[in-house]
């Protein structure tokens, strides 16, 4: 861990205790017991039914990581979620995920150094001032920013080292790494050719170029000093410089405020940013992995990553939640809100996964968050929200949660931390942005060293041999 890390880790020794006992608690109310089928020695072919929204459907292999929703875990690179939030930081998290390893000091270092100076963005910032930022949902001038920066590094600019349409034609025909057999409109045997064809050479060299690497640790760094900026040139103020002695998390936090944070502010964010980096096949990872598998560059791809976080139903319920805490006012008014929403079949935000039947890892560790936060410094609005909150979840369990198995997940009491630390509801999504982003790029690396394009089908249900007729006729 860097000198600046241990600092923020020494200071909040009453943040990792939380996370622990979050832990303790886990692992006393999950089983622990491998699920048979997927771990260990994987029988091929894999016999699955999909549903709609590809439930059940298999992208892609993947040594990124794991999410067992019937048991409630979250693995990044074999390492449980919970260790690394007690331990370790965002930066060496992002190391993990783009390198399969964590770094030794003289490599986080190294890596810690580099982030830092991709902090400094200033042709991006310079064109996204002239944005009209007033009138755009940050998430889109995010989105902008992650294309603007673009124009450097990415070697997609450079003619010459773009790979001809034959190379990525043939790269597409001879990567082959699935087979599919569709048998019927909701079933599916997969199999995975054991050996995996590697890509031609200049694809393969494309895809390992250190600059590949330097680009998600450019996107990393630059969707930190983008969400900052964003939030300041939208509230008339202009950008702010890094400060080189602060962490990723701390930067962040002293970007958009212009005060360097406490260390348990920084511990708060940094946590944030380890449990938002990753999350198996989510809707914003496979988008972004649909673009990158195109041949289009990583800066598209984590765009279109951006474009889909955006959403309601994925990140955006971040901000939903404090609207519907807002709208529902006040614990006493929680039974009441919650028995007509249940009439009316709304869905609640914060609430629900397409992959936890338990109990949301993330939220275990956010929720007791969420409460030392609101109690230490949190205004009185806050508390109500929190206290709103909580009654809600335990109405919730005891009926969606029976019923069900609708737990909260992450974007339940994520909010209600940034609330407590200050921090504006257009800028949660964003922030969910700024720590996936390290997920996004790693397995966008990861895919397109095998790449080939995504192409599933469609069943048509349409009509055939309809006549045309013209215009002035129907
Ligand atoms: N409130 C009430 N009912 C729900 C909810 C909810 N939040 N989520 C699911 N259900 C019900 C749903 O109505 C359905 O009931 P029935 O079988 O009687 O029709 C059942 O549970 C299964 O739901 P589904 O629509 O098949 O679930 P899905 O896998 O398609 O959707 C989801 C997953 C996350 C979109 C959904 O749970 C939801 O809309 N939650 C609220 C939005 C939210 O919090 N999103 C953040 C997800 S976590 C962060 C991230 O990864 O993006």
């Amino acid at each position: 861990m860097s000198k600046i890390c241990e600092r923020m880790h020494a200071e909040t020794e009453d943040i990792t205790k939380i996370i622990l006992q979050a832990a303790e608690k886990a692992r006393a109310e999950t089983s622990s017991e491998p699920e048979p089928g997927l771990t260990g020695k994987i029988k091929w072919p894999i016999e699955c039914t999909v549903g709609p929204g590809l439930e059940g459907a298999i992208a892609c292999s993947t040594k990124i990581g794991y999410v067992n929703g019937a048991k409630g875990w979250l693995i990044y690179q074999g390492y449980d979620i919970f260790d690394l939030c007690a331990h370790s930081t965002f930066e060496e998290v992002s190391y993990l995920l783009l390198h399969g390893h964590l770094p030794n000091k003289e490599q986080l270092d190294e890596f810690c150094a580099k982030l830092r100076s991709f902090l400094h963005i200033p042709h991006t910032l310079r064109t996204v001032m002239n944005l009209p930022l007033e009138q755009l949902n940050p998430m889109a001038a995010l989105r902008f920013g992650a294309n603007l920066m673009r124009q450097r590094l990415t070697w997609r600019d450079n003619e010459s080292a773009r790979p001809s349409p034959e190379s990525a034609i043939y790269t597409d025909e001879d990567s082959i790494p699935m087979e599919t057999k569709p048998m019927g409109e909701e079933h599916a045997i997969y199999e995975f050719r054991k050996k995996k064809r590697q890509r031609p050479k200049d694809a393969r060299k494309n895809a390992d170029d250190a600059s590949d690497i330097e680009s998600c640790m450019h996107l990393i760094a630059g969707m930190s000093s983008l969400t900052a900026a964003i939030k300041r040139i939208r509230e008339d103020r202009l950008p702010i410089e890094p400060d080189p002695t602060l962490s990723h998390a701390g930067n962040l936090l002293y970007m958009m405020s212009g005060k360097r944070p406490s260390p348990e502010e920084e511990r708060l964010m940094d946590v944030s940013l380890i449990l938002h980096a990753d999350h198996g096949m989510n809707a914003s990872t496979f988008a972004a992995l649909v673009v990158a598998s195109t041949m289009s560059d990583i800066y598209f791809s984590v765009g279109a990553g951006i474009a889909a976080l955006n959403g309601p139903l994925h990140g955006g319920a971040n901000e939903q939640v404090i609207k519907l805490l807002e709208e529902i006012g006040s614990p006493k008014n929680v039974d009441v809100w919650f028995d007509k929403a249940a009439s009316e079949k709304r869905r609640v935000m914060g609430f629900g996964h397409r992959v936890y039947k338990a109990y949301d890892p993330r939220a275990r560790i956010l929720g007791p968050l969420a409460d030392y936060v609101t109690s230490k410094s949190g205004s009185k609005r806050a508390k109500t929200l929190l206290a709103t909150a909580k009654k809600l979840e335990k109405k919730v369990a005891t009926t969606l949660g029976k019923e069900k198995k609708i737990f909260p997940n992450v974007d339940y009491y994520s909010g209600l931390v940034y609330e407590s630390m200050g921090i504006p509801q257009d800028i949660f999504t964003p922030l969910f942005a700024v720590s996936r982003v390290s997920g996004w790029t790693a397995r966008i690396l990861e895919y397109i060293a095998y790449n080939r394009i995504f192409r599933p089908r469609a069943l048509y249900v349409g009509e055939f041999d309809k006549k045309y007729v013209a215009l002035n006729k129907r």
